[in-house]
């Protein structure tokens, strides 16, 4: 029956172009969990306008992102795929909850600090209570788990503290959700600074998904490795950060083992290797881009695919919306 299943949900935002750590790391895994899970996954549009962005481009990269989603095996019929900014209820279960997140709590949310150091020019309210919309996101669908990177843990706890509390007052209204947090292999790091995740601010070490195939080699090719004379392919992380990140990569896209990547390789050093990571990648993200640009050619598929996952997400925030509402005390409208 549909209703045992355990629900999950995740978003991201359409800020910049999805790449390899993004797909690696989560929408590959989401896209393994649609049978055992009842799975909501949305552009979380409404969260980019927190910082400027181009109107034009955010349109443009909210559709290529559910494109993109679709063309890694996101199947729009098995998950409920949708735009954030389509479900009214994000912003009205967000206002309520702005009421039940304390301002101690959002000041001490590192996301905030980065981003208002970042921006200095714009430390605007949404900034600052970004993490009440996101708490909003989570709730309105009651979900078990909620698939996000380490970055995204504290605003995950923040939301539990958020749902324990309101429960605490009203009963249980939200269920508390688990973080899901993928293990440290699936962790795609940067190629150019293998210390940190790979991520679209730092463009030289980031593979886009979308990106033409002689660019992602030039990538591997100037990946760093390490800076030891060792010059063999073996897995280190502590002392051979850059490696270990390259046969991470190597050993997700083939499914080979780190023992037996050792072994293709043994002798033969990182000239041989990175192109080889190279090539690997290319073949898989080959058929991902070709099928999100025949999505993404096709306006009304796509709509028909963003229109349904909001009739279904509307259905389930909703239902929250109206018992938040009553617990409350607002007088129904109806
Ligand atoms: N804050 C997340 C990020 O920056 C995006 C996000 C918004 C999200 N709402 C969410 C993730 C709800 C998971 C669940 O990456």
């Amino acid at each position: 029956m549909e209703q045992t299943k355990k629900v999950m949900l995740s978003g991201i935002q359409p800020s910049g172009d999805l790449h390899l750590g993004n797909y690696l790391g989560a929408i590959k895994n989401w896209a393994e969990r649609a049978e055992e899970f009842d799975c909501y996954y949305f552009m979380a549009d409404m969260h980019t306008i927190t910082v400027r962005q181009d109107p034009a481009a955010l349109r443009r990269r909210t559709l290529e992102q559910l494109a993109q989603y679709i063309a890694c095996g996101l199947d729009p019929e098995r998950n409920t795929l949708f735009i954030q900014s389509h479900i009214p209820a994000h912003a009205e279960l967000g206002w309520v909850l702005n009421c039940y997140t304390m301002f101690g709590e959002l000041s001490r949310m590192t996301q905030f600090k980065d981003k208002s150091a970042k921006h200095k020019d714009n430390i605007n309210g949404g900034l600052f209570t970004y993490p009440a919309l996101m708490a909003a996101d989570i709730l309105l669908y009651q979900p078990d788990y909620v698939p996000v990177g380490e970055d995204q843990k504290q605003h995950c706890e923040l939301t539990r503290d958020i749902a324990i509390r309101f429960n605490h007052i009203y009963g249980d209204v939200f269920k508390v959700p688990e973080p899901y947090i993928p293990k440290a292999g699936a962790r795609v790091m940067g190629l150019t600074a293998p210390e940190s995740k790979m991520s679209k601010s730092i463009p030289e070490g980031c593979v886009f998904l979308m990106e033409k195939p002689e660019d992602i080699q030039r990538k591997f090719k100037r990946a760093i490795t390490d800076s030891d004379t060792e010059n063999c392919v073996r897995f280190d992380p502590a002392s051979k950060p850059g490696v270990a990140n390259l046969m991470n990569i190597y050993a997700a896209v083939t499914g080979k083992s780190f023992a037996e990547i050792e072994a293709e390789f043994a002798g033969q050093g990182y000239g041989k290797f990175k192109p080889a990571v190279g090539e690997a990648v290319i073949e898989t993200l080959r058929p991902i881009r070709e099928e999100a640009q025949k999505i993404l050619a096709d306006k009304a598929y796509l709509e028909s695919v963003y229109k349904a996952g909001a009739e279904k997400a509307a259905y389930v925030a909703n239902k929250t919306l109206r018992k938040v509402y009553k617990k409350v005390g607002f007088v129904p409208a109806r």
